[in-house]
């Protein structure tokens, strides 16, 4: 994986041109000084800008920014927590933004801090993304040499489990439990850490609203497109010339964008879009299509954490699927019954397909079985499995069915093309 330094005529806004981390005074140099922005004033530009979570569920931000203070004015304060878990395991875009560019995200959650008037800081990260750890404490080290404020932002670190980076999940942990979901309603908004009301927000979005903080609404505006303005941060893979993260506009086609990532390097058969939360799509279906909400919509998709791996036509669709799935089912908290027996009986019926040792029937028994778990759980795992393996049932239905007669196909045993973490034991 590689920073992609921004081309010539492309918006940059979040990476820096040059793939070097930057210090506070590379950071000062760049930007100046945070500016002071009044909360009210903060949370109207927000609402303005149009900008929507880059943490994989496309939410308003100053919706929630507004919620939340709503909230903290029944007394007791607010909390502010920046989701830095990036548990998905084909995304680098958080830990990229993080090493490079650190400062701009504790901008925005200095700006979320005051415009909330948090009485709690905090960053959390994965225990497996130890670098990032160390580029976050050091920054934080470097403001507070510099600046004698006293709000204390607090790095805190969970587990590398899928699950993990969920917000309810992320909240339990932060206020001393084990990273697991919880049911929702009370929401984080109305009672999050320690009960209090909590915003909980990627940090590509705060590197946003350090930036809208600067700029403005307008300046936001300025690219993309109406439901999708600004930039989003976008990790590119598979059988491209130059895996790694860069940004582009949301009116940027995946064609421009693979372009970017130094173009194919074997004709696209599909386009896994989104993560494994995501959708795969036939790469002659989106190819052409730009990255807005609305645009991925009509095939039924949608950016998610701006994940986009390209499937070449060498590699088995059917077989990929198989190794996710049985990592998602490995992922359950264990706490919802769809969930925990679902989708084990799911990945173990379709990894049976994958090899060619099901019934015919076992198809209408994916199918089936999908329709049950599906918003059966606390969290949206069990959907998100879900919708992963549906959409590589209509996108590899030929594929599907050779496995089904003839076992594994000439590409099954080529090496993974989406990475399968190590399964991480315990939830703290
Ligand atoms: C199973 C699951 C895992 C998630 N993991 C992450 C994650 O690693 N990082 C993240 O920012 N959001 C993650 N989310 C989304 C968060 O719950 C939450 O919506 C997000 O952090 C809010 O920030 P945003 O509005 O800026 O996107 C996950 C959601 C689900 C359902
Ligand atoms: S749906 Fe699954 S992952 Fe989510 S809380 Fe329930 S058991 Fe845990």
């Amino acid at each position: 994986m590689s920073l992609s330094t921004p081309a010539e005529g492309t918006t940059s806004r979040l990476l820096p041109a040059r793939p070097v981390p930057e210090d506070l005074d590379a950071h000062l140099a760049g930007f100046g000084p945070r500016p002071t922005v009044e909360p009210g004033a903060m949370i109207d530009a927000l609402e303005r800008s149009g900008l929507r979570g880059r943490g994989g569920a496309d939410f308003p931000t100053g919706v929630k920014w507004r919620a939340v203070t709503e909230e903290a004015q029944h007394g007791g304060g607010a909390v502010v927590v920046a989701n830095a878990a990036e548990c998905e395991p084909a995304s680098f875009k958080d830990r990229f933004l993080l090493t490079y560019r650190p400062h701009l995200v504790l901008d925005g959650l200095e700006h979320a801090a005051e415009a909330l008037g948090a009485r709690r800081v905090v960053i959390y990260t994965t225990r497996s993304h130890s670098d990032v750890e160390a580029a976050l404490r050091a920054a934080i080290r470097e403001r507070r040499r510099r600046d004698d404020s006293d709000r204390f932002v607090e790095v805190l670190v969970g587990p590398n489990r899928y699950v993990a980076g969920e917000e309810t999940a992320l909240i339990a942990r932060v206020s001393g439990h084990l990273a697991k979901p919880k049911m929702v309603p009370p929401r984080p908004f109305q009672s999050g850490v320690d009960r209090l009301p909590t915003l909980v927000q990627n940090v590509e979005t705060l590197a946003h609203a350090a930036l809208i903080a600067r700029f403005g609404a307008s300046w936001f505006r300025s690219v993309g497109t109406e439901r999708s303005p600004g930039t989003a941060l976008l990790t590119v893979s598979g059988a491209v010339r130059t895996p790694g993260v860069l940004e582009a506009a949301c009116d940027t086609t995946i064609a421009a964008i693979v372009d970017r990532a130094g173009g194919v390097d074997e004709a696209p058969a599909a386009v896994l879009l989104g993560g494994y939360f995501g959708r795969w799509v036939a790469a002659d279906r989106i190819w052409n299509r730009t990255i807005d909400a609305d645009s991925l919509r009509s095939v039924g998709g949608s950016l998610g954490t701006g994940v986009l791996v390209v499937v070449p036509a060498t590699t088995c669709g059917i077989t990929e699927t198989d190794r996710v799935l049985t990592y998602l089912a490995g992922q359950s908290a264990g706490q919802c019954g769809p969930c925990h027996a679902g989708l084990p009986a799911i990945a173990e019926t379709f990894h049976k397909v994958a090899t060619g040792r099901a019934r015919p029937a076992a198809l209408e028994l994916l199918t089936r079985w999908s329709n049950d778990v599906s918003g059966r759980g606390a969290c949206r795992h069990p959907d998100g499995a879900v919708l992963f393996l549906t959409s590589a049932m209509e996108v590899f239905a030929a594929d599907l069915r050779h496995h089904l007669k003839q076992g594994e196909c000439r590409f099954s045993g080529r090496p993974s093309l989406l990475p399968i973490p190590a399964v991480e034991a315990g939830w703290w």
